[in-house]
């Protein structure tokens, strides 16, 4: 799996099938959505009718990132939209595990999205049974926002607590991603990285994913100690 998640919130709308081609050639499987109630957050954004027609020329997968306060209630519309995965914010605090078991039983990945000021301790008794965390580096609400630096030792402690939990339960990163952090990033453990404004402003969304991944790569070369 690619671990670039590309968001198109932040995105030029008018130009949005150019874009999904890009990040098709650039190898891209998974489309991040950010979904905005403007209760959760002040912001607005889209609905589930967007699932299908990024499916459907295209063939990515979609990875849904609720930011609603009644997650309870549009679940079900995403799970019939076509989403693979779903996460909802860990700050809500009526319904987790009967919104994990929705989505569990539906057969789709569920993550649990946490805020930069939450206490990381809050996902602890839920990481046995979700397949990823989805760790925001910057409030929830807009695109293009500076990457919050602390979110680099939060990454340390979950990655911990996750291996000793559930080694399967993957971490994804979000807000204010670039080539500058991706690799000290994936050094600490996260595997997935959703990125919108550095992306778009790159001029070659194809060179900028690859360079993503040598990050990463240079991260992988150091540790098994080649140069
Ligand atoms: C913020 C969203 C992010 C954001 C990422 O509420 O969850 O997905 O759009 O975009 P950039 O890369 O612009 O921070
Ligand atoms: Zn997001």
């Amino acid at each position: 799996m690619n671990p670039v998640f590309p968001s198109i919130l932040s995105t030029d709308f008018y130009d949005l099938k150019d874009k999904l081609s890009k990040f098709k050639s650039g190898g891209i499987d998974f489309i991040h959505l950010d979904i905005m109630d403007g209760h959760f957050v002040d912001n607005l954004s889209f609905g589930p009718s967007i699932v299908q027609p990024i499916k459907k020329d295209f063939d990515f997968k979609i990875d849904s990132h609720l930011m609603v306060s009644n997650p309870e209630k549009i679940i079900p519309y995403f799970i019939d939209a076509g989403s693979d995965w779903i996460s909802f914010h860990i700050e809500i605090k009526e319904g987790t595990e009967k919104n994990i078991e929705m989505v569990k039983k539906s057969g789709k990945k569920v993550g649990l999205a946490i805020n930069p000021d939450t206490n990381i301790s809050a996902l602890f008794p839920y990481i046995p049974r979700i397949d990823y965390v989805l760790l925001m580096s910057v409030f929830p609400g807009y695109g293009g926002q500076k990457f919050i630096t602390e979110s680099i030792d939060r990454v340390a402690g979950l990655k911990e607590k996750v291996r000793s939990l559930n080694p399967e339960c993957l971490i994804q990163i979000d807000g204010g991603i670039n080539t500058t952090n991706t690799g000290s990033l994936h050094k600490e453990g996260v595997d997935l990285f959703v990125m919108g404004t550095s992306l778009y402003n790159s001029g070659n969304i194809e060179e900028e994913i690859l360079q993503i991944l040598k990050t990463m790569e240079g991260e992988k070369n150091e540790k098994a100690g080649i140069n």
